[in-house]
């Protein structure tokens, strides 16, 4: 029996506005009673004091999407991780595929914003996954380890005792294609058994998400396997008796 407490995180990606998020976190707020997991949202940048203020007095952890690998400075258009600490972020998306593919960041770049997260004191959502023709080509493993050793080697094995990691295969996000259980499994042991090649301890305690298409209907069958600590949430997320369903789903 695993102690990890499951992690559900909503990723609301570039949808919402200032109208729809209230009915949509008060309506979470009042589901969530039940839920056994750690809950977060992740919403756009200029949502985010809103929705601190609203989730004030709940359990629901606020997260950004992204945020700028510097400290401060000339960097006209970016957030700096100690403006999301000031508003009181728990959590930081870093890699997520979109990331990586639609704005070309790096796996070293990846793995700076995971140290400028740590840094302010917040809890990096490091994301992994590959392509589909990566996935055909048989290299899944091949990319994971890739995406996740650029980070190890910036940080070091010890920070992953302060993060979160996420894997979503490029080919499930949005697509309603989600993994097979079995495929998500298979995956989350890889990286788990990756991590503890260097240190079993924070092997066996990091949350593992799964995320790409989870539904309402679907993700009790994922979250029922041994790796799989919870999921990151995309498009069910913005509708809240799915989403609540979906932390309900947890072990
Ligand atoms: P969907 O749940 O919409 O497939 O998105 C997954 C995702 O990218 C979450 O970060």
């Amino acid at each position: 029996m695993s102690e990890r407490q499951p992690l559900v995180a909503a990723n609301w990606k570039m949808n919402g506005s200032l109208e729809s998020m209230k009915p949509l976190v008060n309506a979470i707020k009042a589901g969530l009673d039940k839920a056994k997991a750690e809950v977060a949202i992740c919403a756009p940048y200029v949502y985010l004091p809103q929705l601190k203020q609203e989730l004030d007095g709940s359990a629901i952890h606020t997260g950004a999407q992204n945020v700028s690998e510097h400290e401060a400075g000339a960097y006209t258009g970016e957030i700096s991780t100690s403006m999301l600490s000031d508003i009181g972020c728990h959590y930081v998306i870093v890699g997520h595929s979109e990331r990586r593919n639609l704005y070309a960041e790096s796996d070293v770049l990846v793995a700076e914003k995971f140290a400028r997260v740590q840094s302010a004191n917040m809890l990096p959502i490091l994301c992994l996954g590959e392509q589909l023709d990566e996935r055909e080509a048989g290299t899944t493993e091949t990319v994971v380890a890739r995406q996740l050793d650029a980070v190890i080697s910036k940080v070091g094995i010890a920070a992953f005792a302060q993060a979160v990691i996420a894997y979503e295969p490029v080919w499930a996000i949005g697509t309603g294609k989600t993994a097979t259980k079995e495929q998500a499994q298979e995956v989350h042991a890889f990286i788990r058994q990756r991590l503890a090649q260097q240190d079993s301890t924070i092997a066996a305690s990091i949350r593992l998400l799964y995320g790409g298409s989870v539904k309402a209907d679907n993700a009790s069958d994922l979250f029922s396997m041994t790796d799989v600590d919870g999921g990151l949430i995309g498009g069910a997320s913005l509708i809240a008796e799915d989403f609540l369903a979906i932390c309900q789903a947890t072990r």
